[in-house]
């Protein structure tokens, strides 16, 4: 038996690498899942893995209106969100209004929206559990980033007020907050050199390297499971111990007075 068999998750932005990691933990744990982005190259791949490809723009009210009525009709229910899609639209202090704006839309109003659609058929889940993806960059400050920290902390707080509020319907809600992962960014980038990719990221993660996406899946299908009953309202870190690490990061500073 799986944690989550016979259960409906919806994933949206679950097209690329992390994505990938969430959808195969949910699928691995008995779920059915369907993914909704607007990536159709990576339909092919979240098909593969054996998830439903919906394509969706988390920012349009009908769209997401008729991918809960579709969910609805083709499995009966629907048990499981996890609002992962994201942009990172961030030009520091030369970011426009309209860029804050559309940043903010699918960061943050569109988690929102989206649970709002779901919410009829999380009520009549006995399992209902919500999952919204933040960041270490949540809670520090980055060179010439403005909106993603700021999008990834109002995550962490509306995750809180959704918990609250949901609360009495039986429906839990959680933020998960990664570090540097593994990723279609990180692949671009880096042009596939993971091992330069671990290197960079050694000094600020106590786990010497970044993560892989199968490490955020297995705490997600964690925590959207019945396993994590008593968990509601909180964030969860699975940053390799970035945010435990201070400024001094693990070198030891003292003898340097010393030197
Ligand atoms: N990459 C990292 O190291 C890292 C670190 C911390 C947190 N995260 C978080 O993990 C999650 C995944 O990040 P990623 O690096 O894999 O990003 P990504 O850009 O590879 O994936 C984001 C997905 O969201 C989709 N998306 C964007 N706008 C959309 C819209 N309007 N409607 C529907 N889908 C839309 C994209 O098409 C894409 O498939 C994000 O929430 C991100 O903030 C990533």
């Amino acid at each position: 038996m799986g944690s989550l068999d016979g259960r409906s998750a919806l994933v949206t932005g679950g097209s690329t690498l992390i994505g990938h990691g969430v959808v195969s933990a949910l699928l691995e744990a008995g779920a059915e899942v369907t993914v909704a982005d607007i990536d159709e190259a990576g339909a092919e791949s979240v098909l593969s893995l054996g998830a439903t490809f919906a394509h969706t723009d988390v920012t349009s009210d009908d769209q997401v209106q008729a991918l809960v009525d579709g969910m609805h009709e083709r499995f009966g229910r629907l048990d499981i969100v996890v609002n992962l899609a994201t942009v990172y639209l961030d030009r520091g202090i030369e970011t426009t209004r309209a860029e804050w704006i559309d940043a903010l839309n699918v960061n943050v109003v569109s988690m929102a929206m989206v649970v709002q659609a779901a919410l009829p058929l999380l009520r009549d889940s006995s399992h209902g559990a919500v999952l919204n993806v933040s960041s270490v960059s949540s809670k520090v400050a980055q060179p010439e980033r403005w909106t993603y920290p700021a999008s990834k902390a109002a995550v962490v707080q509306l995750t809180r007020s959704m918990a609250m509020d949901l609360a009495p319907d039986g429906i839990r809600v959680n933020s998960l907050s990664p570090g540097w992962t593994w990723s279609r960014v990180m692949d671009q980038l880096s042009g596939g050199d993971r091992d330069r990719t671990d290197q960079v990221a050694s000094p600020f993660h106590l786990i010497g390297r970044v993560a892989d996406p199968a490490e955020i899946g297995s705490v997600a299908a964690f925590l959207v499971s019945d396993a994590a009953s008593a968990v509601t309202g909180a964030d969860w870190a699975v940053d390799g111990g970035y945010s435990a690490m201070g400024p001094e990061q693990s070198v030891p500073a003292i003898p340097q007075l010393m030197a």
